[in-house]
């Protein structure tokens, strides 16, 4: 047996399992309802099910083209315009990509250099981190604040430097629920106009926010717009996780150089459910309606927690919301979370995970993108606690 241990030197020394499949399978294990991972336990529209269904027998089962199908991409030019003025291209400024996760891998490989700094703002959605280390690029961190888990642009500004290649933003945020606001966005582009710093801008969650908030996504802010790369996911707009179907937007420029790493790390993706997409955008109320399915969903899970000895912090987007538990315990994010889910069968993600340094809040992710009565079962056993 060859032994790779001297030969092989790995390239990210620090990942090992992730916490979600972690915690996903101590939940499978001891039988615990599994609120960990980001993902509906609840079916997508049976009509999405029949046009994959149908474009499958009409015969729609060979490669798509590189960049998608151009009625898909029309498609979504047509939604970013109708929703934020946004103007691309769909032969040039759009590509349909597997999932977000390999939309801001591609972005993140195809301009990030050797010793390039990219800032991301912690706690951080796990993808970024290892990206950007994997094509010898620096990761450079700019915790949010505690409570509110707002951006500090002075602190930005501080750690922008020569080497700053690329910021990443994430709104809706995923783990903590905070949205960022236009004037946010203002700022960024005020803070970077005089540079060629490139912006990551995630927007995987961008139809779901609440208490009437709109999305503020950067496709309305066209002097920032012209520097980013957007990336959004069928999966979390259409209950779809597992297909993995998502798609990217950048101006012409900054695409040619995406389609050059795409097209030789998946090429192109999914055809069948590129043309189901492609008729299912039409229906507007998919998406539109997706805040408010969630929000109900939101409030039914803090209603019922209502009176626990849980803190409930704000939720203004995504579908997570932050438990803290310092009125419980005095145990670490990962103990509790790992003796939550052991004796009382309900699984979460401690958030110490989405931090590049030994950050314990006493902070839980819960997923709520649950039917209601599974939600109904995990507060009832949250009260108990
Ligand atoms: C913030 C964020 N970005 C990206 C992704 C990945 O999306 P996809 O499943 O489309 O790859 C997720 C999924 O949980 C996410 O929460």
């Amino acid at each position: 047996m060859p032994n790779f241990s001297a030969s092989i030197h790995s390239k990210l020394p620090k990942v090992g399992n992730t916490i979600f499949s972690t915690m996903s399978s101590l939940a499978r294990k001891e039988n615990a309802i599994n609120l960990s991972q980001g993902f509906p336990d609840f079916n997508c529209s049976p009509e999405l099910i029949e046009l994959v269904h149908q474009a499958m027998k009409a015969g729609h089962n060979q490669y798509a083209p590189m960049a998608g199908l151009i009625e898909l991409r029309e498609k979504i030019a047509e939604k970013t315009n109708f929703l934020y003025s946004g103007d691309y291209d769909p032969e040039s400024e759009i590509t349909i990509t597997a999932g977000a996760t390999q939309a801001i891998f591609t972005a993140i490989a195809a301009t990030v250099n050797e010793g390039d700094e990219v800032i991301i703002f912690t706690p951080a959605y796990d993808c970024y981190e290892p990206a950007i280390e994997l094509v010898g690029g620096k990761p450079v961190y700019v915790q949010l604040s505690e409570n509110e888990y707002r951006v500090n642009w002075e602190e930005v500004k501080k750690v922008i430097n020569q080497r700053t290649k690329m910021i990443i933003i994430n709104t809706p945020h995923n783990p903590t629920g905070s949205i960022l606001s236009g004037q946010d966005l203002q700022k960024l582009d005020k803070l970077i106009s005089n540079s060629d710093i490139l912006v990551l801008s995630d927007e995987v969650y961008e139809h779901i926010l609440f208490d009437g908030y709109e999305h503020q996504s950067v496709a309305r802010f066209p002097s920032l717009a012209n520097r980013s790369f957007i990336i959004s996911s069928f999966g979390k707009t259409y209950h779809t996780t597992g297909w993995k179907m998502g798609y990217c937007l950048a101006p012409k420029q900054l695409m040619k150089e995406f389609r050059k790493t795409h097209q030789y790390n998946v090429f192109s993706v999914n055809t069948p459910i590129q043309v189901a997409m492609a008729s299912y955008l039409e229906k507007k109320e998919a998406y539109l309606e997706l805040g408010a399915f969630y929000q109900y969903k939101r409030d039914r899970f803090r209603e019922n927690l209502k009176g626990s000895r849980f803190t409930l912090k704000p939720t203004a987007g995504s579908y997570f919301q932050l438990l803290g538990y310092e009125n419980i315990s005095e145990e670490s994010d990962l103990t509790f979370a790992q003796r939550l889910t052991i004796e009382k069968k309900v699984a979460s993600i401690p958030t110490s995970v989405f931090y590049n340094r030994p950050i314990d809040h006493k902070v839980l992710r819960f997923c709520f993108a649950k039917s209601d009565e599974t939600l109904d079962r995990a507060a009832e056993i949250l009260q108990t606690i």
